[in-house]
């Protein structure tokens, strides 16, 4: 059971476009809009895997770029998290992300103020001799089985959430996180540890 159609559009969509090409999913995947994919630009093939029986509601947006990819276990659930992802972001089974969650894999700009004026001419929309955008570092986020994040908290490059673990509603998460635990805070920190289910 799935509400995408052959033609990969989404049934009783307001969105016209179809799903891009390089986006895959498994049986029982619910996607409310296919907007949620306007951002995609990968180049891999496939750049963004589903497992079977994710949701993933209208306020998502997945921006992954031209080099990126990122894969989804089963029974994910996603509700309106951005999803930005230069390299690679892997989520795994039984995840909840809340609203407004942020996951990034890169800073996107470069934190040295002349590289930063090179890089907001190489943005800008218009104009022949723009100066090529300067290298910006990427590193793998990955989110491990069963992890629940809060809402608007946001997860920056490089970061493993270990499995079971809550990162609570705001969070900003620099650092791994160890497995069945519960972080909060800004940087996040441990305040709760939690029992892992039997296996
Ligand atoms: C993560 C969460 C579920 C934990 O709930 P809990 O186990 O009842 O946590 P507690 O209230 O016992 O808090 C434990 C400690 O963390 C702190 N804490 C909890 N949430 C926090 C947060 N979002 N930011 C900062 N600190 C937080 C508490 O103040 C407490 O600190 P203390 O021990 O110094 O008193 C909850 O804090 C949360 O973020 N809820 C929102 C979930 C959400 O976004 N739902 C939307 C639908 S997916």
């Amino acid at each position: 059971m799935t509400n995408i159609l052959p033609d990969r559009t989404v049934e009783q969509d307001w969105f016209i476009k179809p799903i891009p090409n390089g986006v895959e999913w498994g049986d029982g995947c619910y996607f409310e809009t296919a907007q949620i994919f306007r951002l995609y630009r990968s180049r891999q093939n496939p750049g963004l895997v589903f497992g079977t029986d994710c949701s993933c509601y209208s306020g998502c947006s997945f921006s992954i770029g031209r080099e990126g990819k990122c894969t989804i276990g089963n029974y994910t659930l996603l509700n309106g998290a951005l999803i930005m992802a230069e390299e690679l972001i892997e989520i795994g089974n039984y995840c909840i992300i809340s609203w407004n969650v942020g996951i990034a894999d890169s800073d996107f700009h470069p934190i040295d103020p002349a590289l930063r004026i090179q890089d907001a001419m190489a943005i800008a929309p218009y104009g022949e001799n723009r100066p090529p955008r300067p290298p910006i570092a990427t590193a793998p986020v990955r989110i491990k089985d069963n992890v629940w994040i809060g809402m608007g908290a946001v997860i920056l490059k490089g970061v493993t959430i270990g499995e079971n673990s809550v990162v609570a509603a705001g969070a900003i998460v620099t650092k791994d996180v160890p497995p069945n635990v519960v972080v909060a805070g800004n940087p996040a920190k441990i305040v709760k540890e939690l029992e892992a289910p039997a296996k």
